[in-house]
């Protein structure tokens, strides 16, 4: 694998600052994060010539100021709202040459700045009349599942595709806090204010965490502060036990609830801004409540007391399943766990606990419908979590450009079209995504995997931005500034490969919507029965007259009441059903006849045969840009597109054969079925 020499600027180039560089800038307000304004600047400016004042009369061509700061310059003064701009908002605005952004708090001036950097040339360019910018999304939040140890089974970073994790390395700090500095940049460039900095499997080591070993975490809070991120931390809920030697983690004992509140209190005393704990729970293996005879309301609860004195929440992770079932029992349906666990539990979480549901009912698949959980608990605080880092959907290895999906799942409407949206019912409150990066030269070990963390900041910023133009904006920072080809072509090349591929990555993978005909254990590559007699819940059902689970009331599990109408009746239906969920809904015969008017059988050859196609078009696609891009990034892309292009013929042949050996219907376009 081909690797540069340092470590890529990702959408922060130099080059994205010389518009802000080459021009004299007033930045007018204290703080930490009007430092961080200040130097950014300053930096800017010693490369490109231009000058930076924290005083003093213009002439100026960008005026950064809090509006609480004395004697704002004129044009400042005249786009000053009337109505308050809001904790991390601004206005941004230019008028009689000079561009103005305006904040009621550093943090807006700080994400105002980066604003200015998209716009480039364009932030100084004629007039702006003053838009208004805030974020829909209060908490825009990354989880790491970042090891201290390195795991003997899952390594250092759980489902990490990016070499090692920037925070720990073999048991101890790393220690190379300029990478987590130029980290906590790039995350600030695009939204995000929120992390957490160890994995939801909280193992031995990493229980310590939280008491003998809080100064690894402070180190780090000191690192993302100037970038405006409040730093948490995932807990064991047996930490009483397992770190405070109590002899147990009951949530109503009164010893461990002092205990908790000690705790808390030393972490406060340490971090004063720190965020709060994060907590998976009676979950594949993970401690909880249910060990004492109690709910999660009750062990979430007994942790949001404890920080509520303090402003920090916890967010408490709705991924609960029986991972111990058996395949020939259909009444029990992994799909419909959270609901069965969380949904009776509503209005008895306090108001600083947050329940973490995954965008899909199952486990972050290429395809799954929404969570029902999301709309089905008006009474308590609801945050979303997406998958960045891409373990189900090509691990980096494959290029799946996965804002499209993520923009589906906050566009879905759970009482349908004259309803709120998932976007309106997050709005205010939480957008989490598991993180993609570690310590590869690229961050993310694929270079265009940059993309999907550029996005979700982007999204959880404005859940409505259009996928293509969040690309756009990409590519424009990342690629542009230093290119010296047809930057026109650059452009066009990339969303050639990128626009479509999480549809490419669809098509060649578990067919409509049923999911998980991954290997075991890594989840790589394709093995159609890998999971079907295993205990995790994740079935396909496929025998030689039809294929997918039958999830309906009348004759399934039931899980398609747990949603409301219309979406109850509307997946309930085979006629309605929407193809693409066809096989997470119902089990049908190979010859039923989708909407699409292709029968299930033909719309798995066809769009099989269509992805490995589509994956072969981009990599020479890929081969035709070379030149356009830096050597050593063309090459590590076309390293990983020749992987892709591999693995997609994989999965077309095992899919392809798998299902014409179960049917014993021919391709009906006589194509070969190896
Ligand atoms: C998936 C993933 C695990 C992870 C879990 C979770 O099952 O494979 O590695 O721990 O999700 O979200 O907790």
């Amino acid at each position: 694998m081909t690797t540069p020499d340092r470590v890529h600027p990702a959408w922060l180039p130099p080059e994205a600052f010389r518009a802000i560089g080459s021009r004299r800038t007033l930045v007018l307000g204290d703080g930490l994060l009007a430092e961080t304004v200040h130097d950014e600047v300053a930096q800017a400016s010693a490369r490109y010539g231009g000058s930076v004042r924290r005083a003093g009369d213009g002439p100026y061509d960008l005026v950064l100021a809090l509006t609480t700061a004395e004697a704002l310059p004129g044009v400042a003064g005249e786009v000053r709202p009337d109505s308050a701009i809001g904790d991390e908002g601004y206005v941004l605005a230019r008028r009689d040459g000079v561009t103005v952004v305006l904040a009621d708090e550093p943090a807006g001036l700080l994400y105002g700045l980066f604003h200015v950097v998209r716009l480039g040339e364009r932030a100084f360019a004629g007039e702006r009349p003053a838009e208004h910018h805030r974020p829909a999304v209060r908490r825009r939040m990354l989880d790491h599942w970042d090891n201290v140890d390195v795991h003997p089974v899952m390594g250092q970073v759980e489902r990490g595709y990016a070499g090692g994790s920037v925070f720990w390395r073999d048991g101890a700090p790393r220690g190379d806090l300029a990478r987590v500095r130029a980290y906590a940049r790039l995350l600030a460039a695009c939204g995000i204010n929120a992390i957490s900095v160890n994995n939801v499997n909280v193992h031995a080591t990493e229980a310590h965490l939280l008491t003998d070993r809080l100064g690894d975490v402070a180190a780090l809070a000191d690192v993302f502060r100037p970038y405006g991120i409040r730093v948490h931390l995932s807990v064991s809920f047996a930490s009483p036990v397992v770190v405070g030697g109590l002899p147990t983690s009951d949530p109503l004992d009164e010893d461990v609830r002092k205990w908790w509140a000690d705790v808390t209190g030393r972490v406060y005393d340490t971090i004063p801004d720190f965020g709060g704990y994060v907590v998976k729970a009676d979950s594949e293996g993970q401690p909880g409540p249910f060990a004492y005879g109690r709910d999660h309301a009750d062990g979430a609860n007994l942790l949001a007391e404890a920080l509520a004195p303090y402003g920090g929440v916890v967010h408490w992770r709705a991924f609960v399943y029986n991972h111990r079932q058996d395949w020939r029992d259909r009444s029990t349906d992994r799909a419909r766990a959270a609901y069965d666990h969380f949904a009776p539990l509503d209005g008895r979480f306090r108001d600083n606990v947050i329940l973490q549901v995954k965008h899909g009912p199952i486990d972050f698949q290429p395809r799954e419908p929404v969570s029902p959980v999301i709309a089905a608990m008006p009474a308590t605080r609801v945050a979303v979590e997406l998958q960045v880092t891409q373990e189900y959907t090509g691990q980096q290895r494959h290029v799946c450009y996965l804002a499209p999906m993520w923009r589906e799942v906050l566009g879905f409407r759970p009482w349908g079209a004259d309803g709120s949206d998932v976007a309106d019912l997050v709005g205010g409150g939480d957008l989490v995504a598991v993180s993609n990066i570690g310590d590869d030269p690229y961050w993310t070990g694929h270079p265009l995997a940059q993309a999907n963390l550029y996005a979700f900041g982007r999204l959880a910023w404005e859940p409505r931005l259009d996928p293509v133009a969040i690309l756009d904006e990409w590519i424009d920072l990342t690629f542009v500034p230093a290119a010296t080809g047809d930057t026109e072509r650059l452009r066009r090349t990339l969303h050639e490969i990128m626009d479509d591929s999480w549809r490419t990555y669809e098509r060649y993978t578990a067919p409509l919507g049923v999911g998980f005909m991954v290997r075991p254990g890594h989840h790589y590559g394709p093995d159609v029965d890998g999971y079907e007699y295993t205990p995790w819940g994740t079935y396909h059902f496929a025998d030689r007259d039809g294929v997918g689970v039958d999830r309906t009331r009348a004759t399934g599990t039931g899980f398609t009441g747990q949603y409301p109408p219309p979406w109850s009746e509307v997946y309930e239906s085979l006629a309605d059903c929407p193809d693409e969920l066809l096989l997470f809904f119902h089990h049908v015969p190979y010859g039923h006849v989708l909407r699409s008017g292709s029968t299930v059988i033909q719309h798995i050859y066809d769009t099989h045969f269509a992805g490995a196609e589509q994956a072969a078009e981009a990599g020479r696609r890929w081969e035709e840009a070379v030149g356009l891009f830096d050597p050593a990034l063309h090459a590590r892309v076309k390293d990983l597109l020749d992987e892709q292009v591999r693995c997609a013929e994989e999965w077309r042949d095992q899919i392809n054969a798998y299902f014409f050996r179960k049917s014993g219907v021919p391709d009906a376009r006589g194509r070969r079925i190896p």
